[in-house]
């Protein structure tokens, strides 16, 4: 029998990966809340790097179930939030979440993929992305698709975790596209991103699946 894996056995290696990638029905929420712990410092730290300035418009991709967007929010006056994700439940629990910032009229969720984004050309100061890149279908498609909606000098990052981290779990195994720095720098600049740079910020161990995992995430930002 396949080694079952979360805390109560109910899910696969192979079947958490899918539900990574993409969450779905009630499993997919779960995974959701599962997410906000083991991401929790590469999310808040991604929104540190980002540093928006007060006023700006930022879109994030594949923000999950959008739980940090509250700490997006404090990091600077009067910014406006949209949020794109291709899972129907995570844009459900987006909106439960994050009802109060939607009844004021400065978030907004989308259901949409990267690939084809329902925004006009040069709408957004800042495009924030965290845990995505691994499953981009066409990365330099997906890039200039991120550049087209982004304005002329506005900022984007991409905060992935290297090769070597997420090697230590199995569920890597399962359709991830991973990345060096290297990689992704190269990525962006091929996209046509100019003044790219790369950070790496270390963070706490992680208890996983009775495993004790390394854990640090690189964020690399780029201009249009
Ligand atoms: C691993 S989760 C990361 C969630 C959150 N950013 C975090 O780091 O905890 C990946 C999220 O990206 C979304 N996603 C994956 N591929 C996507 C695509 N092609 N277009 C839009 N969203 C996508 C998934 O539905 C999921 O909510």
């Amino acid at each position: 029998m396949e080694k079952k894996f979360n805390a109560d056995n109910t899910i696969t290696p192979k079947e958490l990966a899918k539900h990574l990638r993409q969450p779905e029905g009630d499993t997919g929420k779960e995974v959701g809340l599962q997410m906000n712990k083991g991401n929790k410092h590469i999310c808040l730290n991604s929104y540190q790097v980002l540093n928006p300035k007060n006023k700006s418009h930022i879109l994030e991709i594949g923000m999950g179930n959008g739980f940090f967007v509250k700490d997006l929010l404090k990091t600077a006056d009067d910014l406006n939030y949209t949020g794109v994700d291709f899972s129907p439940i995570m844009i459900d629990e987006a909106n439960v979440i994050n009802k109060p910032f939607i009844d004021s009229g400065i978030v907004r969720f989308e259901q949409a993929s990267i690939e084809k984004l329902p925004f006009n050309d040069n709408t957004f100061d800042y495009i924030t992305t965290t845990n995505t890149l691994y499953f981009w279908p066409t990365p330099e498609d997906n890039a200039k698709e991120l550049l087209r909606v982004l304005k002329p000098g506005g900022k984007i990052l991409v905060a992935y975790r290297s090769k070597s981290c997420i090697d230590q779990l199995e569920l890597s195994k399962y359709g991830f596209t991973k990345y060096e720095i290297s990689d992704v720098e190269n990525l962006l600049s091929k996209s046509g991103f100019k003044q790219i740079s790369s950070k790496i910020i270390k963070e706490p161990d992680l208890d996983f699946d009775g495993k004790v995992l390394e854990m640090e995430g690189i964020y690399t930002t780029g201009i249009k």
